[in-house]
């Protein structure tokens, strides 16, 4: 597994949640998180997330509360249709620890500069705090390792609007500027979180796991009502998780090229779309310029079962 340092940048609701059990469970050395408004409020999202931490062993991983509003809007209020009115599916924790000073992009820019060019970059919320850090250091994209981000979708449609998927399209702006700065990005969307899934044999078997596990099963309640009807069975799409999985190496793509992806920051029915350059994929086509983006595609089967596993070993 990576031993790579590592910054998260979450609103954490039910899928960070997993996610969040995900990395502590496979050891990532996690130097900070940061919190976005999203989900849920920014100083909501930093709530779950130390509590969540505190529950899995992890008290230690500083957290910083980041943007409330996303660049030049405001903030919308959030998804608790999904995720649950405390974005946690009601779960109730021990309340643990409180947030550092520093702002989130400030705590992204310092820990950037600390772990110069090997620091990586997972964000699963709206990309705002990273657009703010690119303000704060313009020089950012050469002092970190890379990004990875849960957002857009390439060749499926939205899920806010027709071509908007919640990430980007809570904040255009922000994630225009993110795709636009020299670094390289991995776009895990909903091509392929969508057929990511936990089912419910997976949810029951985290009931009967420890304190982590049977809280995040408890969430999982919250999280399933909302996606039954949309996948037709009880179940739910593993966003975040999914996104964290590729980026540790845990699973490993099986279709990703690298292309051109552009965000549609107008006012327009596209605003929120990722529009991914796949123009190449037509044999003879001239090679696109500013290909740098790796768009995840596909991925191998299974991936709610290797979950699964890797959750039940939290506390
Ligand atoms: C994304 O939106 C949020 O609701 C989830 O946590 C995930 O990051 C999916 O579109
Ligand atoms: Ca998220």
């Amino acid at each position: 597994m990576s031993g790579a340092p590592w910054y998260l940048d979450c609103d954490t609701g039910i899928d960070d949640a997993l996610t969040l059990g995900l990395l502590v469970a496979e050891g990532a050395d996690l130097k900070g998180i940061g919190s976005v408004s999203g989900n849920l409020s920014s100083v909501g999202g930093a709530r779950n997330t130390l509590d969540l931490m505190a529950l899995m062993g992890r008290p230690d991983v500083p957290v910083a509360i980041g943007a409330h509003d996303p660049i030049g809007g405001v903030f919308g209020g959030g998804a608790d249709f999904v995720h649950g009115a405390n974005g946690i599916g009601g779960v109730e924790l021990p309340r643990a620890g409180e947030p550092v000073e520093e702002s989130a992009a400030e705590m992204l820019v310092r820990l950037a500069r600390e772990h110069r060019g090997t620091l990586r970059v997972l964000a699963i919320g709206p990309l705002t705090n990273l657009a703010l850090a690119l303000e704060l250091e313009p020089e950012l994209p050469s002092l970190v390792a890379d990004v990875v981000i849960m957002g857009g979708a390439a060749r499926v449609p939205g899920n806010v609007t027709a071509v908007g998927e919640a990430n980007i399209w809570n904040d255009p702006e922000a994630a225009s500027a993110v795709f636009g700065a020299p670094w390289t990005v991995t776009m895990v969307g909903l091509d392929v979180t969508m057929v990511a899934r936990f089912e419910e044999q997976h949810r029951v078997a985290l009931e009967s796991g420890g304190a982590a596990p049977a809280a995040l099963a408890a969430m999982l309640g919250v999280y399933f009502q909302y996606y039954t009807p949309i996948l037709g069975r009880p179940s739910c799409a593993l966003h975040d998780p999914l996104a964290a999985a590729i980026a540790l190496g845990a699973v490993q793509p099986t279709l990703a090229p690298v292309v051109p992806v552009e965000v549609d920051a107008t006012e327009g029915p596209g605003r929120g779309q990722t529009l991914v350059d796949l123009r190449g994929r037509f044999v003879g086509y001239p090679a696109v310029p500013n290909a740098r983006h790796r768009v995840v595609l596909g991925i191998p089967e299974g991936f709610g079962d290797q979950l699964l596993q890797t959750l039940l070993r939290l506390p």
